[in-house]
C-alpha cells in the first residue's frame, strides 16, 4: 500500500487511459476517498455524477471543448478533452453552494469539492488508476446532459482509468522559498 506522502509526490496527471475497465470496488474506494474528506462545518456539499456510458462520454468530451479559452498558459483548446471519452468512467464533481460557507465573498463549495476531489485523485492513483482535474468545460450544457438542477454548481470532471503510459514528470512546482514566508508576508 503506497504512503500518503509518497502519493502525494507521485501523483501526475493522467490524460491518456488504456480501455481496460476500472473494477466497481476500485471505483468505490475512489469514491469512498472523496466522502472522507473534511468540509465546511461537516456539510458535504459534494455531490458526484458517475458517468460510464461510451455515448454519454463522447458528449461530455464535447461539452469540455470551450473555444475561448486560453487560459494562463495561452492553451487554445482543453488538453485533457479527449481523455474523457477515451477513459471508461468520468466521476463529474458538484456542488451545492448552500450547504457550504459564504464568507468575505469566499465561497467555501470550492474549498470543500478542491479537498474532496484531490483525496479522489490521490486515491485513484494509490490504486493504480489515474486521473486529471478537468475544470474547462461547458456548465450549461452539462447541466443539462447529465439532468443537474439548477443551483447545483458542477465544479470538475474526472476521467478515471488505467493510465496508458505513466504519469511524466515535467509539472515542475515554484521553490519553497517562493511560495512560503515565515513570520510575515513579505515581497
Ligand atoms: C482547478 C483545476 C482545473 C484544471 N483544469 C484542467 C483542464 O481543464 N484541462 C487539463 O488538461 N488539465 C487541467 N488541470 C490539471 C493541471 O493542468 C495540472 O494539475 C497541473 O498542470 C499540474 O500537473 P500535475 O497534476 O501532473 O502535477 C486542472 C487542475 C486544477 C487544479
Amino acid at each position: 500500500m503506497m504512503d500518503t506522502l509518497e502519493a502525494i509526490k507521485t501523483r501526475r496527471s493522467v490524460r491518456k487511459f488504456s480501455d481496460r475497465p476500472v473494477e466497481p470496488e476500485k471505483l468505490r474506494t475512489v469514491l469512498d476517498a472523496a466522502r472522507l474528506a473534511p468540509s465546511w462545518a461537516n456539510m458535504q456539499c459534494w455531490r458526484f455524477v458517475v458517468v460510464e456510458d461510451a455515448a454519454m462520454r463522447q458528449k461530455i468530451s464535447e461539452l469540455s471543448y470551450v473555444e475561448t479559452f486560453f487560459g494562463p498558459r495561452g492553451y487554445k483548446t482543453n488538453p485533457a478533452q479527449k481523455a474523457l471519452a477515451e477513459a471508461p468512467v468520468v466521476i463529474v464533481a458538484c456542488a451545492e453552494p448552500t450547504l457550504s460557507g459564504d464568507l468575505r465573498g469566499q465561497q467555501y463549495y470550492m474549498a470543500d469539492l478542491g479537498i474532496a476531489t484531490e483525496n479522489l485523485m490521490l486515491a485513484a492513483h494509490a490504486e493504480g488508476l489515474g486521473s486529471v482535474f478537468v475544470g474547462v468545460f461547458d456548465e450549461e450544457g452539462m447541466g443539462e446532459l447529465l439532468d443537474i438542477p439548477s443551483g447545483i454548481r458542477i465544479v470538475g470532471l474526472f476521467p478515471l482509468g488505467y493510465p496508458l503510459e505513466p504519469g511524466k514528470g515535467g509539472a515542475p512546482r515554484k521553490p519553497i522559498e517562493e511560495i512560503v514566508f515565515y513570520g510575515k508576508w513579505k515581497g
